[in-house]
């Protein structure tokens, strides 16, 4: 167990509530990142107070190999983004290097604005320097798998987060973890 459910809970209402803040009163357009982030999509949306549209992107690691950079686009978007303020949501930023491709796709749809929401950051792998500016928890170097991430395609219906432990090849830590303070939310 890294983060349990209560958590993941208080935590996805305050990015909620924060979200709401920063995009009250404008055109907001939800997308949610395929199908890691779909658990904390529905989450974060009905943690939200303010109108947003909903829509999905799906992509896979080519060759099932995370941190490849090689992204393949399995769902494109239903609709246009074209001067709307973009908030991508992804479950976990990792190396960055699909997050850094998705920013590049989307801004070049000429969106008003687009920012990150993770839920997760594995900052300590990352080799592009990202904003993200709304982030659930920094955690260590560990795979984790559950409210919606996978380990070839299981364990994404665990109401929480586990670190998986490959053959014990990955000393992996059991301690329960914190989130983010809001005066560091920002870094990234
Ligand atoms: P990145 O391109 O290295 O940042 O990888 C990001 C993607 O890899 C995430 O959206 C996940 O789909 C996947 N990923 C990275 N780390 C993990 C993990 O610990 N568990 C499950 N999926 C992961
Ligand atoms: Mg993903």
């Amino acid at each position: 167990m890294l983060i349990p459910q209560n958590r993941l809970q208080e935590r996805v209402s305050e990015l909620g509530q924060e979200i709401s803040q920063a995009f009250d009163g404008k055109d907001l357009a939800v997308v949610a990142i395929l199908k890691g982030s779909f658990v904390f999509a529905a989450d974060l949306l009905r943690a939200m107070s303010i109108q947003c549209s909903i829509d999905f992107m799906g992509i896979s690691s080519y060759a099932g190999q995370p941190g490849s950079g090689v992204v393949r686009i399995t769902k494109d978007l239903d609709e246009s983004i074209a001067g709307r303020n973009v908030l991508l949501v992804e479950d976990i930023i990792d190396t960055g290097l699909t997050a850094n491709y998705l920013l590049h796709n989307l801004k070049q749809r000429k969106p008003a604005s687009v920012d990150i929401c993770a839920l997760l950051d594995k900052s300590a792998r990352r080799l592009i320097d990202l904003p993200i500016p709304y982030r659930g928890f920094e955690i260590p170097d560990v795979f984790v798998v559950g409210y919606g991430m996978d380990y070839q395609q299981l364990y994404r219906n665990l109401p929480h987060i586990a670190i998986l432990r490959l053959n014990g090849g990955q000393k992996a830590r059991s301690e329960t973890i914190e989130s983010d303070q809001a005066d560091n939310k920002n870094e990234s």
